[in-house]
């Protein structure tokens, strides 16, 4: 069992500890935390996730994305206890251990990052898209990373990696 006690500073012996099963990467995680503990600080800290990044904790940016039960959903506006019984992907668990995703690739192809902060986000709404719709236009592809920000490439890049890799998955 992963035991998550204390994230917050301010944590105080009274608070209450929750227990949580969450699936992550297919791997079943046990956790006991706060009620109050976000799903992103969940992952990073307590299960050492660091793939999910933190840009603004406030909703705006997207690069706290993950997949829950195959939704894109921003981490850091979910808490972990709502996650509870459910299955979470983050970047970490797009590779298998002899493979990239195809849409790594198609973003090692196509240039799709520079500093990369933006990218695990990018790759979990766009993995969202795909899984729901194999053929997307390039609208789509925007539309489903509008609400991911990139401050380095002008998206350009980004929109071309993941056609990249909807035209691989189609072609599997
Ligand atoms: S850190 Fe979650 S949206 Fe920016
Ligand atoms: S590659 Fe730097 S923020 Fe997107």
């Amino acid at each position: 069992m992963t035991t998550v006690h204390e994230i917050h500073e301010e944590a105080t012996g009274d608070v209450p500890i929750r227990r949580i099963t969450i699936t992550v990467n297919g791997e079943r995680r046990v956790v006991e935390c706060e009620p109050r503990l976000l799903l992103a600080h969940l992952l990073r800290q307590g299960l050492r996730l660091t793939g999910t990044h933190l840009g603004c904790d406030t909703t705006n940016c997207g690069a706290c994305t993950v997949l829950v039960d195959g939704r894109a959903v921003k981490s850091c506006t979910m808490l972990a206890v709502q996650a509870d019984g459910h299955e979470v992907t983050t970047v970490e668990g797009l590779a298998t251990a002899s493979e990239l995703h195809p849409l790594q690739e198609g973003y090692r192809e196509e240039h799709g990052l520079q500093c990369g902060f933006c990218t695990p986000g990018m790759m979990l709404s766009a993995k969202a898209l795909l899984d729901e719709n194999p053929d997307p236009s390039e609208e789509d592809v925007r539309w489903a990373l509008s609400g991911n920000l990139c401050r380095c490439t002008g998206y350009q890049n980004i929109v071309k990696s993941v056609l990249w890799a909807a035209a691989k998955l189609r072609s599997e």
